[in-house]
């Protein structure tokens, strides 16, 4: 098993290129299902999630062309309609997959997910939407198994809680429904902008983009043909450099970036003390040499996103006083916790708060990644704990970032892959 080693103490410098959003990607290579014509995607991050899901495009009988950062998928012939278990179990945003077949076949088997290691993270609101369109389920043998012979039907949505690939099997689903069907409560991430512009480049109507009310009007069992995608730049990787710079006191400049999303952070990252100046497609910071304590409440976009509570977590180990970091969308995100302790961090928990107290230094220690944003929040400790940190289990962490050890040594960082 592949880990890394990272000696601390080495300021970073100069510029990294922020890959394409996993998290856009992936509904976007699941919106391909819609299409019977081939369909290009650009930009695509090279990280394990993607592979997992163009694999899974493969065996329901798509064509599946695929490089690094381009695919081409020509799903014309596809000739499955079951999600099975051995890729669904590695990746919950399989999930994503539901809606797309559904509205298409008319019939699909996917299977459940299953738990996953920040919190419970049920879909029961993706099948009662499904099934107010019109869809028959029933979990079988832990398998999602639907069908609607006669199409889905366009509908009322109302979603009790924003869930973002809920909201998404729903646009997707809706995109082939018959008539109309309106979400309130929608989930407004860019991600689910670019998957709204993709299908409206179908020429399906959608209203309301980037709003909490959207109202789609299918086609009515027809497939889609769409324009080539760029996919958006990853906010999320890019929150994870500029927190490097911040902890490491260091400047860098992150290139293919779009600072409209990531606002929440870079608010923080102000009131932490760094200095941020925004460029065309680019941003530069320099971090303090002191970091001044945050408060942070994670919530749904435009708030501030739970996908970066572990790294500013790390960060604020070592600011200058306590933070109050409370997590309100996972209940169990709070396991990079104890390893970053492991560093020497002074970090209590209660319930879904977090009391971090500042600490002078951070120690090199052997720690263990639990979740993809876990792991990169213990590679950011790691940039300035004395000495050397191995992080393990690092699979967690290449199913969503575009080569971490590599754009973090070219801006200065000591960090190798090694194997056990
Ligand atoms: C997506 C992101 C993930 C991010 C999360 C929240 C992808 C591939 N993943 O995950 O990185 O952390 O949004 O921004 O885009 N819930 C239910 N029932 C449901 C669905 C969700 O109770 O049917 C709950 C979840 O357990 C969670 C909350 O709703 O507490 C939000 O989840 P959701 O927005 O659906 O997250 P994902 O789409 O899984």
């Amino acid at each position: 098993m592949d880990y890394l080693e990272i000696e601390g103490g080495h300021k970073l410098q100069g510029r990294v290129n922020i890959s394409g959003a996993k998290n856009s990607a992936l509904p976007v290579i699941a919106a391909s299902i819609l299409s019977d014509k081939p369909f290009k995607i650009t930009n695509l991050p090279n990280v394990v999630d993607i592979r997992t899901l163009l694999k899974l495009v493969d065996m329901l009988g798509g064509k599946v062309e695929h490089d690094n950062t381009t695919a081409i998928i020509d799903n014309s012939s596809m000739n499955s309609t079951k999600a099975v278990y051995e890729i669904v179990s590695q990746m919950r945003a399989s999930i994503l997959v539901l809606g797309p077949l559904l509205t298409r076949f008319k019939h699909c088997e996917v299977s459940l997910p299953g738990g996953c290691a920040i919190g419970q993270r049920p879909i029961d609101m993706h099948l009662k939407a499904l099934e107010a369109m019109g869809a028959k389920i029933e979990i079988k043998g832990g398998y999602v198994q639907a069908e609607a012979p006669k199409g889905l039907q366009g509908t009322k949505i109302v979603f009790d809680k924003i869930t973002v690939g809920g909201t998404e099997n729903v646009i997707m689903a809706a995109s082939m429904a018959k008539g109309v069907t309106t979400i309130t409560n929608a989930a407004k991430e860019p991600e689910i902008v670019q998957l709204c512009e993709l299908i409206q480049s179908a020429g399906v109507e959608i209203t309301g983009v980037g709003t909490s009310e959207l109202s789609i009007t299918g086609t009515n069992g027809k497939p889609l043909a769409f324009q080539e995608c760029k996919i958006i730049p990853d906010r999320i990787e890019a929150g994870t450099y500029l927190c490097a710079a911040a902890i490491a006191n260091s400047e860098i400049t992150l290139e293919n970036v779009e600072s409209n999303h990531i606002k929440a952070i870079l608010d923080k990252l102000e009131s932490m003390g760094c200095t941020i100046k925004i460029e065309e497609n680019a941003i530069a910071i320099k971090g303090p040499k002191k970091l001044k304590p945050i408060n942070i409440t994670t919530s749904e976009y435009p708030g501030f996103p739970t996908d970066m509570q572990a790294q500013f977590m790390a960060i604020a180990a070592i600011a200058q006083g306590e933070s109050i970091i409370e997590e309100r969308l996972f209940e169990n995100r709070f396991m990079h916790v104890s390893e970053l302790n492991r560093l020497g961090a002074d970090i209590w928990l209660k319930g879904s708060l977090a009391a971090v107290r500042g600490v002078k230094e951070l120690n090199g220690a052997d720690v263990m990644a639990t979740d993809l944003r876990a792991s990169s929040a213990l590679v950011l400790g790691a940039l300035v704990a004395n000495g050397i940190t191995n992080v393990r289990r690092i699979y967690h962490l290449d199913r969503g970032y575009d080569n971490l050890e590599g754009k973090l040594a070219k801006l200065g960082a000591r960090i190798k892959r090694k194997k056990e």
